[in-house]
């Protein structure tokens, strides 16, 4: 029966909160989606805005079972017994963590807080962060005692976007809490909505497990992003050693070559870690900041490569005719945000060449340059192009039949097998 379970409240129903919705209404509880965001919710409303691997008919059937409420309502939060917080928690300025969502959320999430209630953060955090910030704020605006009063824990997303096989359900899901009843009344919550839980002891240290995942990308493609620049100036094929090193059944784990890290999470948790150690008495995180910095250079690099392929065969970047294949910020998604990919087409387009771009998954992109017309992916194009550029390896480019007709290809992801990232 939907809603038999009580009230669930989730607050920020972007990418993160509404899966968490769903999939809470999908098991029985009662839920109330809540988004400042008035456009969203009417979006949600009328079935549609599920992203990036959520699939519609499981937000239409929530919606029509009565089980999900999308809201911009506060009342509709009222005398919720699990209340989950997925708001944004952007990079400031100096890279500081950005918390004013989150405070903004637990501001108005206390004046409906009940004795008995939980609280579960899903918006990634710095370490401290729970018990700080989070547990003090809803103590003040609550006027009820954490851990006591309510229960309050960390349990941070892990998704994986456009991965098919590692879902919201079956990926193992990181339960913390500020003492042990804490602990226990969110891992009993998770347990509801995924297969499996990880009892983590503190909520720090969760915290910290979250940027450490993600972090642990950022460093390891800034790794290969380094090697296969060195290796182009050594004339060594990239592609071929990574294949190579990647047969190794033990100690080592395949990444790859491209245009630097998108998206909001690596940029945050790495920012966010390397905020902390700068503000500890430790010393600075001189391997994650060099690492933030390799990747960030990489759209610069690329764009050189697309100037010399074009300069080097006789030609001009001003009016050239550039094709870009792929905006997202990684394969099998729509996300652009912090993509290199609209980086490299902007400077190009303000270096005065034509740019064109497709990917199958942007419809529109409202940090694109103006003068970038969105296009299809056919062999024709490609034709017709005096350089094309494959910035995001999305399934749906066949790229066999497409770098077939470019009269000069750029392939900084080393996936046609060029030995130095520059044209066929
Ligand atoms: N997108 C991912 O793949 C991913 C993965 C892991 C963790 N995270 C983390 O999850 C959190 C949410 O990310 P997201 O991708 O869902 O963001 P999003 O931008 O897609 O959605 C956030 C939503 O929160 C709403 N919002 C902002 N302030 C609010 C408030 N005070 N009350 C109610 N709603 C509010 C916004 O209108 C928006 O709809 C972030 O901390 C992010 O770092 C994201």
């Amino acid at each position: 029966m939907p809603g038999n379970r009580g009230k669930v409240a989730v607050i920020g129903q972007g990418h993160i909160g509404l899966r968490v919705a769903v999939r809470a209404a999908e098991v029985g509880w009662s839920v109330a989606g809540y988004d400042i965001d008035e456009t969203r919710v009417k979006e949600l409303m009328s079935g549609l805005g599920a992203r990036d691997g959520l699939e519609t008919k499981r937000l239409v059937s929530v919606l029509d079972s009565g089980a999900y409420t999308p809201t911009s309502a506060q009342e509709d939060i009222s005398y919720f017994d699990v209340a989950v917080i997925a708001v944004p928690t952007p990079v400031g300025v100096d890279g500081s963590p950005d918390l004013s969502h989150i405070v903004d959320a637990v501001d108005m999430l206390g004046k409906y807080l009940k004795i008995g209630a939980t609280v579960s953060i899903e918006s990634s955090l710095h370490p401290g962060a729970t018990e700080g910030v989070v547990a003090s704020g809803l103590a003040y605006s609550s006027g009820k005692e954490p851990g006591v009063d309510f229960y309050l824990g960390y349990s941070p997303e892990r998704v994986d976007t456009g991965n098919k096989q590692y879902l919201f359900e079956n990926t193992p899901k990181i339960v913390s809490g500020i003492n042990d009843a804490s602990l226990n009344a969110i891992d009993d919550f998770y347990l509801t909505l995924v297969e499996k839980t990880v009892r983590v002891a503190g909520t720090s240290e969760a915290e910290l497990a979250k940027l450490l995942e993600n972090t642990f990308r950022q460093v390891n493609v800034a790794l290969v992003n380094e090697i296969a620049l060195a290796a182009s100036s050594l004339g060594i094929d990239v592609g071929e050693a990574l294949r190579a090193a990647e047969t190794k059944p033990f100690g080592y784990m395949g990444f790859h070559p491209g245009t630097g890290t998108g998206g909001h999470c690596l940029l945050s948790a790495s920012s966010y870690l390397s905020w902390s150690a700068r503000n500890s008495s430790g010393p600075p995180l001189m391997v994650v900041e060099a690492a933030m910095r390799v990747n960030s250079s990489m759209a610069g690099h690329v764009v050189q490569q697309i100037v010399n392929c074009i300069t080097g065969n006789g030609g001009r970047v001003e009016g050239s005719k550039i094709l870009i294949l792929g905006l997202a910020y990684k394969p099998g998604v729509s996300e652009t945000a912090n993509s290199s990919a609209i980086d490299i087409a902007n400077t190009l387009a303000g270096m005065g060449a034509q740019v064109f771009a497709a990917d199958p998954h942007v419809q529109e992109c409202s940090t694109l340059s103006d003068s970038i017309a969105m296009v299809e992916a056919t062999p024709q194009r490609c034709a017709e192009a005096d350089v094309v550029a494959l910035l995001v390896n999305h399934r749906e480019f066949d790229i066999d039949q497409l770098a077939g007709k470019c009269r000069l290809l750029v392939d900084p992801l080393y996936v046609t097998g060029s030995r130095n990232a520059l044209c066929k």
